[in-house]
């Protein structure tokens, strides 16, 4: 037996104890092996089911989030995947055009039930007896040949995967499965997806969709990690988040996922951005723009704490899920937990065909291109961009704040110039590297729209050197950080021409005056900060609610040099996975 499994199964002690009685010795300790024995154990029960059958079985025993693939030399020749609650797509090559754009649902026609188990239980007999029943009453014969290909070539090669990236260089049209779905290639070469229960909810066929993505855009190119690139991509990705929604001429922003909902938003009594990691940071960067052009009172919070809290949510409530994947287990569930409250749901994801995305009434595709280091840049920083041309767009009708949006939308026009400016930099960050990166700690100092910079710029040094690295309130200093601070601590500042500039200079002052030397970020050719530094990283001023993309990219450089100095694996840090799909 072959499986491929990513997730956790949240009941595997259980399972395996029933396996255990039942005379199954287990290698290991991992989830994994339970549901190679558990599949092995009911085949030996009912040698008669189809390999279908017995991942049908499996799964109705299985608890928690999962995508699985299955091989078996009992099955030469056949394939079946399932997914819940974790992402799973299959792409589909052919040498000729498929003759239908979907694949119809098949059900079986008694639904299995769910078979607790129990330390005496034996796992019964719910083979599905009887033929399949495709949805919509499609004879099954019907439903399956039209998939094959047109022609005289009938070659089909099937490819299964988490995230498109992994199968673009093969095939660009991919089928994103649904949780519960079970999809089987069997020995013709024929893909069939069923369904174990037939539920209200259920669409009765599954989309082939072509992706947008081209291979190089999966590709390292001159670059020793994907991280690396897509640092270096922020020029280009900032630029496919705007292109088609701003027009820089008439000043105006149109975001076609959301322009339908305006309305609504407007009259809504609150706004809620919730999210985890980067995604969150991306919204504590924007909150203020969005109170000051909304005018509407804005919450932001990470998914986890959220549910824990059972948050009051209201009908008039409008509930922003941000997530670069749109697969995040914490964020997905707070999003059922407000949908099923009556809120109005938007989505803001890199991921198009992800859960979020399906899930959300309506919502805003990032566009930075696919982010497959496991530290998130690029989509920071177009995450900001669609927060703010949200913000820009609901603000559309208030004549006051035309001269505001005016600034703040000429601020977007000069970005991808100053991002090309920032990452001029690259040399000398990488030379300030070499004196912290044996260091114990890093703490990241700022306020105001920095603040945002301070936590994400401390999330990507400790995710990816294992450095412990803080992101600080400036004004938080005197509650408690201050003591952190002498001659040896390593510190980052930044120190931008903002409203709260003159208050940041006192806060550094006051790290100066306990022997703290910071690494300074700060305006080009602004002496005043410059003269209190170890050393300077110059970056361009921009309006201050953008001046936090400009601020964040000599951060992630320099977890990215920290990272290689110390002979981390860039792309894969330890224990951390790009899609967080359990909670
Ligand atoms: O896919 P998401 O944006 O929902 O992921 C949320 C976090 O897991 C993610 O941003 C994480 O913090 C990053 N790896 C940080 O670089």
């Amino acid at each position: 037996m072959w499986i491929s499994f990513a997730g956790i199964i949240t009941n595997y002690k259980d399972v395996k104890q029933f396996l255990v009685q039942k005379g199954h010795k287990f290698r290991s300790d991992t989830d994994t092996e339970i549901i190679a024995k558990l599949i092995k154990h009911i085949h030996g029960l009912h040698p008669n089911y189809s390999f279908r059958e017995l991942v049908e079985q499996v799964i109705q025993q299985l608890e928690g989030a999962f995508a699985l693939c299955f091989k078996s030399m009992h099955f030469p020749g056949e394939v079946v995947a399932t997914r819940r609650g974790s992402p799973l797509l299959v792409g589909i090559k052919t040498k000729t055009k498929l003759a239908t754009d979907h694949i119809p649902i098949l059900y079986s026609k008694d639904s299995p039930e769910k078979v607790e188990l129990k330390e005496h239980s034996k796992l019964k007999d719910h083979r599905p007896h009887g033929h399949e029943i495709p949805a919509h009453g499609l004879a099954r014969s019907q439903s399956t040949s039209e998939f094959l290909p047109q022609g005289d070539n009938k070659e089909v090669e099937y490819f299964f995967a988490s995230d498109a990236s992994a199968i673009i260089e093969h095939t660009d049209r991919v089928i994103y499965l649904l949780d519960d779905d079970v999809a089987s290639v069997e020995k013709e070469g024929v893909l069939k997806i069923h369904r174990l229960k037939r539920t209200l909810e259920d669409t009765h066929a599954r989309e082939i969709t072509t992706l947008k993505m081209e291979i190089q855009q999966i590709m390292k190119g001159n670059f020793s990690s994907f991280m690396q690139k897509e640092i270096f991509e922020q020029p280009e990705s900032v630029v496919t988040t705007m292109r088609g929604r701003i027009n820089f001429d008439s000043e105006t922003v149109v975001l076609g996922g959301i322009k339908d909902y305006i309305g609504e938003i407007r009259r809504c009594r609150r706004l809620l951005l919730i999210a985890c990691g980067t995604s969150y940071n991306s919204a504590i960067a924007t909150r203020q723009l969005l109170e000051e052009l909304t005018e509407l009172p804005v919450m932001v919070d990470l998914a986890s704490d959220f549910l824990d809290r059972n948050t009051p949510i209201f009908r008039d409530d409008v509930c922003f899920f941000i997530s670069q994947s749109g697969e995040t287990a914490d964020t997905l569930m707070a999003l059922r937990y407000c949908k099923q409250r009556g809120a109005l749901i938007v989505g803001i994801t890199n991921t198009v065909g992800s859960s979020i995305c399906r899930e959300s009434h309506c919502g805003v595709h990032i566009n930075a291109g696919p982010e497959i280091g496991v530290a998130s840049t690029k989509a920071y920083t177009s995450q900001i961009i669609s927060l703010v041309m949200f913000a820009l767009m609901v603000s559309e009708d208030r004549i006051s704040a035309q001269p505001r949006r005016s600034e703040i939308i000429q601020g977007l026009r000069n970005l991808p110039d100053q991002i090309k400016e920032v990452l001029e930099l690259d040399s000398k960050i990488q030379e300030i590297s070499k004196k912290v990166f044996e260091k114990k700690s890093l703490l990241v100092l700022g306020r105001g729209y920095n603040y945002a910079t301070c936590l994400e710029g401390a999330l990507k040094i400790k995710e990816i050197t294992y450095m412990h690295s803080e992101g600080i309130l400036a004004g938080e200093l005197k509650h408690g950080p201050l003591a952190l601070v002498d001659k040896g601590m390593p510190i980052i500042m930044i120190c931008t021409r903002d409203n709260v500039f003159v208050k940041c200079m006192n806060a550094l002052q006051q790290v100066t005056a306990r022997e703290g030397r910071p690494i300074l970020i700060c305006h080009k050719n602004d002496q005043e900060p410059q003269k209190y530094g170890s050393s300077v990283l110059e970056v361009p001023k921009t309006v201050d609610c953008l001046q936090g993309i400009l601020t964040v990219i000599p951060l992630q450089l320099v977890s990215y040099h920290v990272a290689v100095l110390k002979g981390c694996n860039v792309d894969c840090p330890r224990n951390l996975a790009k899609s967080v799909t359990v909670e």
